[in-house]
């Protein structure tokens, strides 16, 4: 299938009829490349954290913990955190060594809609944006971990992929006009002015096809996303998410680990649609794997593509797979749920007027369109034979599909979280779209909290069905779970909500006007303050520190007794 039948099908699931002339341009840096095999192991059990991860965390949570005393201390003098210096001090936490709680954020799914509003909340954590008083800024320099999902997961890698910018810098460099003139939109990517991106696109997806590797829809998708994510030629099209531990921010460990999740699928066996107990995947910047039963397994980022056998490279090596663009299509494939192939009807309207001979052919009657196994995110299977992973050891290839789709769906990427026992506090920003109006119901999380319970995994709280989350309006303001249960993390829940903008914008919206954009974001800035509420910032502060066993400011009980469902 030629690769522009790809992105003509891609337009085609949004609504286009109409052509593009097909360009000849060089591909800039998107194939995967052979590499020579490193002498290190590359796969491994999933047992602990790698050692490139572990020593990237002590660094990170270092930095976290002093900029979170320093954050309380601005908020009350009373907490118990010693000099605000960094120099210890520190209350009992969870009667372990004493030390500050490692705080995880997590963004959820939901398209544009997530990824600004997600934006701003994380806006409104950051100490270096200056146009806003948030009151609890300086608490996203205090975050040891940040996760996104699809939505979540575009607004993860514009920070990450980016070497760590302001939401604000973000804001009026790339997505104002990107997101008014966004590529995805059939209409635009077929003007004269984005003519070299359909070719650009076209040509990428050509050569990793030369290279050897299946062609996905994702590979447009993750393409033509990228061009509002990440900054550089051809929408970033060089980046890689292993190259993220080379960039300053990261080097100097200033930043969150960043982690983006996905859902396997098992189409071998019949399953397209992810059910509840579906393999949750990570990708970050130092492996890729799951800590699920059946795969239980990682291998690292960077040499993702290379054939695997029994746990060793069983040809070249490969690099340059791990593209961010394809990382981030992958976390938002919303393509596998139509769990078939696309059919050719249309794709003859957009490729009639198509310079490629090929084209047409492809696209006589008859043919079949895209392909079922097109529509998923094939990644050669790096535990093919790896005795750890029987649930996936006989496939040549892992499908992987959207983090937050299928049955019982979750939205947040917290299980990464709930994985690693070190991690304390996990925030949720929850932008998921379960009522009418497009505002989450409780839905995700709940599932979540299921999911924890079947796979026995002990450190997500207690969380009640979505019945309670919607009587007692608890979908519409923040809620603490777990701060009375000392072997749980806290999650500090805090979902979508319109204080100023109506934020419940659907997940299918690919064009936000310059104004809508600052509204989603302004109105994201006031999800993570509560619209202003007088007290939140203490209140947020007593919710983190609930479970230090050092003394609480005076006013923590009455937040305490607000805030905390359990
Ligand atoms: C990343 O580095 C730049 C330039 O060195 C700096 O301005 C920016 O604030 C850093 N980001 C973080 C999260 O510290
Ligand atoms: C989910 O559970 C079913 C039934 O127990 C099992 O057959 C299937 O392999 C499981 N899938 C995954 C991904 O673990
Ligand atoms: C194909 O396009 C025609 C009009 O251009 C439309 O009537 C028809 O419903 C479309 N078919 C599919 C399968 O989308
Ligand atoms: C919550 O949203 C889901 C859709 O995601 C819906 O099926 C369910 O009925 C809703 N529950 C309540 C209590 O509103
Ligand atoms: C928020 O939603 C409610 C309920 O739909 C509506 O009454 C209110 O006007 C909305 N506020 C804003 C700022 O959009
Ligand atoms: C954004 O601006 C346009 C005019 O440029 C206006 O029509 C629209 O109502 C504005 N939208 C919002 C949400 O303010």
């Amino acid at each position: 299938m030629a690769p522009s039948i790809l992105v003509a099908s891609l337009l085609l699931y949004f609504g286009l009829t109409a052509a593009s002339p097909i360009l000849a341009r060089a591909p800039v840096d998107y194939a995967p490349v052979p590499a020579t095999c490193p002498s290190t192991q590359l796969v491994r059990q999933a047992a602990g954290l790698s050692d490139a991860e572990s020593d990237y965390i002590s660094k990170r949570y270092a930095k976290a913990s002093k900029s979170l005393e320093q954050w309380l201390k601005r908020i009350d003098e009373s907490f118990d955190v010693g000099n605000g210096a960094g120099e210890g001090g520190w209350g009992k936490w969870n009667g372990k060594q004493p030390k500050a709680p490692m705080i995880a954020l997590t963004s959820s799914g939901g398209g544009y809609r997530a990824m600004l509003s997600g934006a701003g909340v994380i806006k409104a954590f950051d100490e270096r944006e200056t146009d806003i008083d948030s009151g609890v800024k300086g608490l996203y320099q205090s975050l040891t971990y940040e996760a996104g999902l699809s939505g979540g997961g575009w607004l993860l890698s514009s920070i990450a992929g980016n070497n760590y910018p302001t939401i604000s810098s973000l804001q009026t460099n790339l997505w104002e006009t990107a997101l008014m003139y966004n590529v995805l939109v059939p209409q635009v990517l077929l003007s004269s002015q984005a003519a070299s991106v359909f070719a650009d696109v076209v040509a990428a997806v050509d050569a990793k096809q030369d290279a050897g590797f299946p062609e996905s829809i994702i590979d447009p998708w993750g393409r033509l996303l990228s061009y509002g994510l990440l900054y550089g030629p051809e929408g970033g099209i060089d980046t890689t998410i292993s190259e993220i531990t080379t960039y300053s921010n990261f080097t100097s460990s200033n930043a969150p680990y960043p982690i983006i999740t996905a859902l396997g699928v098992n189409r071998f066996e019949g399953i397209c649609i992810p059910q509840p107990n579906a393999t949750q995947y990570e990708f970050h910047p130092f492996e890729f794997g799951s800590w699920d039963e059946g795969v239980d397994a990682f291998v690292s980022s960077k040499y993702l593509g290379t054939p695997f056998s029994q746990g060793s490279p069983s040809g070249n090596c490969i690099t340059n797979f791990d593209n961010l663009g394809y990382v981030l299509g992958t976390s938002s494939n919303v393509f596998g749920s139509t769990c078939g192939p696309i059919p050719a009807a249309n794709i003859t309207a957009v490729s009639s007027a198509s310079t490629a001979g090929t084209l047409a052919a492809l696209t006589a009657p008859g043919q079949p369109g895209v392909p079922e196994s097109a529509i998923f995110a094939p990644f050669p299977n790096p535990f093919q034979n790896f005795d750890p992973s029987p649930l996936v050891a006989a496939q040549p290839t892992l499908e992987l599909v959207d983090g937050g789709v299928g049955v019982a769906a979750q939205g947040s990427p917290i299980w990464p979280f709930i994985n690693r026992p070190a991690i304390d506090v996990i925030i949720v920003n929850e932008n998921s779209a379960n009522t009418p109006n497009n505002f989450p119901n409780g839905t995700g999380i709940r599932n979540t909290y299921n999911a924890a319970l079947a796979a026995g995994l002990s450190r997500m709280p207690a969380i009640p069905p979505a019945e309670t989350f919607v009587a007692q309006q608890l979908n519409q303001k923040p809620t603490f779970f777990g701060c009375n249960s000392a072997d749980t993390a806290t999650i500090i829940w805090i979902p979508n909500y319109n204080y100023t903008f109506n934020s419940g914008q659907p997940t299918s919206k690919l064009q936000y006007e310059v104004n809508e954009t600052q509204g989603m974001i302004a109105n994201g800035v006031l999800i993570a303050n509560y619209g202003g509420k007088e007290g939140w910032p203490l209140c947020l502060a007593c919710g983190i520190m609930a479970k230090s066993g050092g003394n609480l400011p005076g006013g923590c009980a009455q937040c305490l007794e607000e805030y905390c469902f359990n």
